[in-house]
């Protein structure tokens, strides 16, 4: 089963089991990491999904979409690396992909 490595807002790196198929924020979620709100659900209107990316995973990743993109505008803590997790489909080609979870807006 592919790894996901979180750092939580505390700095804690944990390392989760992530189902193929899943969202990173789904994997995090289910993984018992509770700072990430994800309040829509997964349907790209909330941003409180929030995380920043390993830069060397970047181009394995899928293109942001413009709503990801408008979304993650509104917070203060974006960075280049930023995405939201559940627009982030998790399987073998991201293992071993760290993410870190944002500030809260
Ligand atoms: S969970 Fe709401 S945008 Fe990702």
């Amino acid at each position: 089963m592919p790894k996901l490595i979180v750092v939580t807002r505390e700095g804690e790196e944990k390392e989760l089991d992530g189902e193929n198929g899943l969202s990173v924020m789904e994997v995090i979620r289910d993984g018992g990491v509770d700072e990430l709100l994800a309040l829509c659900g997964g349907c790209c209107s909330c941003a409180t999904c929030h995380v920043t990316v390993d830069p060397d995973f970047a181009d394995k990743l899928p293109a942001m979409s413009a709503d990801e993109d408008d979304l993650l505008d509104s917070s203060d803590h974006r960075t280049e690396f930023s995405r939201l997790s559940c627009q982030l489909i998790f399987g073998e080609a991201l293992d071993g992909l760290k993410v870190t979870i944002a500030p809260e807006d």
